[in-house]
């Protein structure tokens, strides 16, 4: 099960991504970087990471522009060692059709993740920027897996939530954050995430892999115990 498990490496510097890399070796094979460490480091941090520790990286960039822009960012990504990257949904059809293409030639290896709607959007977002009444809500996810998949997309990164959805009408991987170890959903320590459910719980609505960022990178806890107790819960 530990090999559904990404860990999301935000809020970190360079040397406490390592620290947290050193501490949780072999443990955990999948690591996310997000925009916050890209923007700093660059691809020099994918490049040593991948040296060090040999472990899968998603680079989680959230590409969203106009089609030729998204096709120049992905060009600049060439070679790198990267098993996932993420793209708008809401860019639109002719932005993924040239974001695929693009990906298929600078890196043929990476799959190319559609994000739908952010875990942290709640009802009363979806009525302020869409208008879309929560009755619409379900409709309107259904419709951007739809897109994901005409632009043969390889999965989408969705809520927890959302995941059987995908998984019953179309053929993507599901990779879902907003997920809390139990106890931090006891606690209610959501921050700023909105439609959150536990890891088993994840798992058990279909997802393909499960993106968990501040549950297991807290310094509320040292790194161990939060694994030990994701293990627990699995
Ligand atoms: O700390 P937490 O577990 O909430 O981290 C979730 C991670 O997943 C963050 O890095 C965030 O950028 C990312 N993410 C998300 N919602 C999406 C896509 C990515 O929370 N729809």
């Amino acid at each position: 099960m530990m090999n559904r498990i990404i860990v999301a490496l935000d809020g970190m510097s360079k040397e406490q991504i390592f620290t947290y890399l050193d501490e949780i070796k072999g443990e955990i094979n999948f690591v996310k970087i997000g925009m916050e460490a890209y923007y700093k480091y660059g691809r020099e941090l994918l490049i040593e990471i991948k040296n060090r520790y040999d472990v899968s990286l998603f680079l989680d960039l959230k590409l969203h522009d106009i089609p030729n822009t998204v096709k120049g960012a992905i060009r600049s990504l060439e070679g790198l060692p990267i098993e996932f990257l993420t793209v708008h949904l809401q860019g639109g059809k002719n932005m993924l059709r040239e974001a695929k293409k693009q990906k298929d030639i600078s890196l043929p290896r990476t799959k190319l993740l559609g994000v739908s709607y952010l875990t942290s959007l709640d009802e009363q977002d979806f009525l302020e920027i869409w208008n879309t009444e929560k009755e619409d809500i379900e409709d309107s996810f259904i419709r951007l897996f739809k897109i994901a998949e005409d632009c043969k997309l390889e999965g989408i990164v969705c809520s927890a939530v959302e995941a059987t959805l995908v998984k019953e009408r179309f053929n993507l991987q599901v990779i879902s954050p907003g997920i809390r170890l139990r106890d931090d959903l006891k606690a209610n320590k959501i921050g700023d995430q909105r439609r959150v459910l536990c890891a088993k719980d994840a798992l058990s609505r279909g997802c393909d892999y499960l993106v968990i960022g501040r549950s297991l990178t807290t310094k509320e806890r040292p790194y161990k115990e939060s694994l030990s107790l994701l293990k627990k819960e699995l």
